[in-house]
């Protein structure tokens, strides 16, 4: 069985107003959950994370939001660097651009720190880039299962060809610590995966609540209305 968000799973992530402003900025991108997932992880294994290792896990894949980017679903394998690259990059870009258009913008360095994150959340490389990746990779399998699950059902992989993904992601993983808490989120992933033809929830929904900041943050629209009235 794919994992079911309950609403406001993320009430409590305590946002900077920075990342209160990202979120919204992403607002409506299927990843916007696995990206809250992916910072928490972040905090996780390293609750003394840096801002720009919080930043970054929050907003490592925003390209995907953006059209024009490279395919998600790779034909070269999950590992292929050229999209792996392509992909860091073109987030890199983007967020740095996010940033810099702020008024006023963060400090070069975080800027700079940010971008050189989200560039290496695909391949790690110095600690913090490790812990990026790692909680990524975690994020991935504790939010993104459904995601395999709808590739097999819309004809887009096998089941084996999919589970190269989950497979590729806890082999990249280097914190031991992370290793350990990727494992039972791995097996619950190819659990759901090798269901993936019986699995009768409805994907859609489920692609819908998951870049839902309303439901993932727990915002009714009164509370909104207020916050906007408060800014
Ligand atoms: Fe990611």
């Amino acid at each position: 069985m794919i994992n079911i968000t309950s609403p406001g799973a993320y009430a409590n992530a305590a946002l900077t107003p920075l990342e209160q402003d990202a979120v919204k900025w992403l607002d409506g991108f299927y990843q916007l959950e696995h990206l809250l997932c992916t910072r928490m992880w972040a905090m996780k294994l390293s609750p003394e994370a840096s801002a720009e290792v919080k930043f970054a896990s929050l907003v490592h894949d925003a390209e995907r939001f953006f059209p024009g980017g490279p395919p998600s679903t790779p034909g070269n394998g999950f590992d292929d660097p050229d999209y792996l690259f392509a992909h860091s990059t073109r987030s890199a870009d983007i967020v740095e651009q996010w940033l810099r258009d702020r008024t006023p913008a963060p400090d070069d360095a975080f800027i700079r720190r940010v971008r050189h994150l989200v560039l290496r959340h695909e391949i790690g490389g110095g600690w913090e880039a490790d812990f990026v990746q790692a909680a990524d990779s975690l994020s991935f399998l504790e939010s993104l299962d459904w995601i395999t699950v709808d590739w097999v059902q819309n004809g887009h992989y096998t089941i084996a060809g999919a589970r190269e993904k989950l497979d590729y992601t806890v082999e990249r993983i280097r914190p031991s610590i992370a290793v350990a808490a990727a494992l039972p989120l791995y097996e619950s992933a190819v659990r759901a995966l090798d269901a993936a033809h019986e699995i009768k929830v409805d994907l859609k929904r489920r692609r819908e609540i998951a870049g839902s900041r309303r439901f993932l943050l727990g915002l009714s629209p009164e509370a909104e209305t207020a916050g906007a009235s408060v800014r």
